[in-house]
């Protein structure tokens, strides 16, 4: 067997090496952390993906060993491979940070700025960009695009308004359903995703285009605005699925014992994680939509959620608890006056320790 030819490439002056072949943005993966260019159209586990969106950009400021001489312009690092000896900068490069900020701008020309009322908040990687680089304001003043909601089937709905055209559904489609139903109708500012005549998705993979969904263009009818992913907790479950293309390993949210949602395991890219079988993590229709009871599922325990996701609100695992009293916080002073939340405000009911509910409180759980 021929030796693998290693390259060495060093991004934010951290030195990695990686096989041949190896993107930019795969080599900067594997050293991890904010040394990661953001990926809104790349998709590891979609073929052809990437090269849409611009904002893995990063400066490339020596080619190679051979050729030291720095790339004229920013490069998309998911589409550009690594040279033994390249330099790279991601966030150490002020012109990238002014770059990205700039194409999360125009990503946001068309894209309404509703958050608030988007059932995507909270696992929207736009949103998360958007605020990361201060664009959450907007300077456009002209019309947005606008599309009316269109549902494709029982179970998925698009709204194109908040589509930032990244190609991942078509690819997700086009690769893990037996036939391809939708795509990309017109070009440039018409572009848009649909089916052409109004069409149900049928296929028995489709619903995961929904989990390759950068945005909230694509969202699962059976769990739309019925509550706020933060009010829920995911927990790692698994069952015995018949279809053989089904890993049967998913995530559910819940909220008690009730299941809001089903979804395929994310990694830490917020791409769909390796099965157990080391196949991707794809899930079928029937896991995703039917199978809604917690009794259906052999719950493994609460999924680890990156703790600077709003969804870990509420979701302790792996946290150490602090376990100071007052006095050490108050540097060996005890406090004056210790008033009871419970005793004082007005609208909690006195019979109801707010928190000890093992659930979130209801409009019921206070005095109206
Ligand atoms: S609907 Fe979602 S996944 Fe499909 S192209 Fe638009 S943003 Fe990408
Ligand atoms: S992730 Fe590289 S261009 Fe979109």
């Amino acid at each position: 067997m021929s030796e693998q030819i290693l390259h060495k490439v060093t991004i934010d002056n951290i030195t990695v090496e990686v096989p041949a072949g190896t993107t930019i943005l795969n080599a900067a993966r594997q050293i991890g952390g904010d040394v990661t260019p953001p990926a809104m159209c790349y998709y590891s586990k979609l073929e052809g993906s990437g090269g849409k969106c611009r904002t893995c950009l990063v400066e490339v400021s020596k080619g190679s060993e051979k050729d030291p001489r720095p790339m004229p312009k920013l490069v998309a690092s998911c589409r550009t491979t690594v040279m033994d000896g390249m330099e790279v900068k991601n966030i150490t490069s002020p012109k990238v940070i002014d770059a990205r900020a700039g194409v999360v701008e125009f990503l946001l020309i068309n894209h309404p700025l509703d958050c608030p009322v988007c059932d995507q908040a909270g696992e929207c990687h736009l949103q998360d960009l958007g605020y990361e680089h201060g664009k959450e304001g907007t300077r456009y003043e002209f019309k947005r695009r606008t599309f009316h909601k269109v549902d494709l089937g029982d179970y998925i709905q698009l709204h194109m308004t908040r589509c930032i055209m990244c190609f991942r559904c078509v690819f997700a489609a086009n690769q893990l359903t037996d036939k391809r139903e939708h795509g990309i109708l017109d070009r440039g500012d018409h572009a848009q995703i649909a089916t052409f005549i109004e069409k149900n998705l049928k296929n028995d993979f489709i619903g995961n285009v929904i989990d390759v969904c950068p945005v909230g263009a694509l969202t699962d009818k059976t769990f739309r605005f019925k509550n706020r992913v933060w009010f829920t907790k995911p927990v790692d479950a698994h069952r015995n699925c018949n279809n053989p293309k089904c890993c049967g390993e998913v995530q559910l949210w819940m909220r008690g014992d009730e299941v809001f949602r089903v979804t395929a395991r994310k990694d830490e890219w917020g791409e769909v994680k390796t099965a157990s079988n080391g196949n991707t993590g794809w899930i079928c229709n029937t896991c995703r939509f039917e199978t809604k009871k917690a009794s259906d599922w052999t719950i493994e325990g609460p999924s680890n959620i990156n703790r600077h996701s709003v969804i870990s609100q509420g979701h302790y695992v792996g946290v150490t608890k602090p376990t100071e009293t007052f006095s050490e916080v108050m540097k060996g002073r005890d406090p004056k006056l210790l008033m009871d939340i419970h005793d004082e405000s007005e609208v909690n009911k006195p019979n109801i320790d707010l928190s000890l509910l093992d659930r979130p409180a209801h409009s019921t759980d206070f005095n109206k």
